[in-house]
């Protein structure tokens, strides 16, 4: 099959790991890489090579020997790369967050069906073994109902000028419960507190809470000034619950078969304090996971989705429930008060 020919816009922190996958991927011809800073560009292509560098998107978008590009530069200029390359004709990949508001994003969703074209988020997480494998558990019902999801993603941080840390890492955590839970974010209001202690203009601790439907609720911690790197997502669920540490190769995701059951619910909401509950102490399973890099498998539905004539597994759609939570967040942060997620795009 003939490879499909793709550049890479954004040169600078993440831009290198598309880069990377793209060529080392056989379904794609990487054939440009264009950053503002010409620098940039040559240093990620590397001596001898025939990529071609570009530091003028619209330059880039007349080449006629291009079907897609992967967009990795700042948040704030996705929408108008996206939605110029979507009009070019070209297929678009895009960094997380789509777009860094709701309206542009719904522009991009919208250009992109009108142009037939694919519009893909790098929703990175949903391409790791363990992710997929946390979706399949649920989705055999392994787990049960999902009682609770605690995430934790904390780690010394660049602060961003243009986003809070909520924008910067929760993409990832809502991403994955947009892929993991049966009902998507469905979620209901959300509750965000968060904090700039050193002054920096940016808050750099935050936590979200987010009500399942069913009587759940999944909980997100970010943080750019933890000294140490924490990556941890509970999911506890009525049957088992589920704990993936994405720092530990050896155990990356653990089943525990324990967990907390109720025993007698009296009918009667006034003795409801009889309620009574006994713990099941279980079997602790670790699954073998095969070890693949989550950029490789992405790039890889990139092509497939073009190929198929089909939306990618993370499709513009996703972006913007994402982008729906995110917006809540914000509104919540400023307010104080907990704030239902845009409902159009949640479903
Ligand atoms: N998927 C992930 O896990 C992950 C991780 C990190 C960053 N990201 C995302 O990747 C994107 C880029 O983040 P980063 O940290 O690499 O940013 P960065 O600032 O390090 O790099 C951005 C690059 O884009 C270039 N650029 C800006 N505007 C341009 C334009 N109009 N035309 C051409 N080049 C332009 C800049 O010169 C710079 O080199 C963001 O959306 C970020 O959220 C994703």
């Amino acid at each position: 099959m003939d490879k499909l020919r793709v550049a890479v816009i954004g040169a600078g922190y993440w831009g290198p790991n598309l880069v990377r996958n793209l060529r080392n991927s056989p379904d794609w011809d990487l054939v440009a890489v264009c950053d503002l800073d010409p620098a940039r560009a040559a240093k990620v292509i590397g001596d001898r090579s025939t990529v071609a560098i570009e530091t003028d998107v619209s330059r880039l978008l007349e080449r006629e020997d291009l079907d897609a590009v992967a967009i990795a530069t700042p948040p704030r200029t996705h929408a108008a790369i996206a939605i110029a390359a979507l009009e070019a004709g070209k297929h678009v990949l895009v960094e997380k967050p789509l777009a860094s508001n709701l309206e542009d994003a719904r522009r991009m969703v919208e250009v992109a069906a009108a142009q037939n074209r694919a519009l893909m988020l790098d929703h990175t997480f949903c391409y790791t073994p363990a992710v997929r494998h946390i979706r399949q558990m649920i989705s055999d019902g392994v787990i049960g109902d999902v009682l609770f999801v605690d995430s934790v993603r904390i780690n010394l941080g660049l602060v961003q000028p243009d986003v809070n840390v909520f924008w910067d890492l929760a993409p990832h955590d809502l991403s994955i419960l947009d892929f993991i839970l049966p009902s998507g974010l469905d979620v209901g209001p959300v509750t965000a507190t968060g904090a700039d202690p050193l002054d920096t203009g940016q808050i750099c601790v935050g936590h979200a809470t987010l009500p399942l439907p069913g009587g759940g609720i999944a909980n997100i911690s970010v943080n750019w000034l933890s000294p140490t790197k924490i990556r941890s997502f509970v999911v506890g669920g009525r049957n088992r619950t589920l704990v993936w540490d994405d720092l530990n190769p050896m155990q990356r995701v653990a089943l525990y078969d324990r967990g907390v059951e109720v025993t007698k619910r009296p009918d009667d909401l006034a003795e409801r304090k009889q309620v009574n509950v006994s713990y099941r102490m279980g079997d602790i399973h670790v699954p073998a996971l095969r070890e693949a890099e989550a950029l490789g498998l992405m790039v890889a539905e990139f092509a497939a989705a073009i190929r198929e004539e089909r939306a990618p597994l993370t499709d513009g759609h996703s972006g913007m429930r994402v982008l729906s939570v995110l917006h809540a967040i914000d509104e919540s942060l400023a307010t104080g008060q907990p704030v239902a997620p845009h409902k159009e795009v949640t479903v």
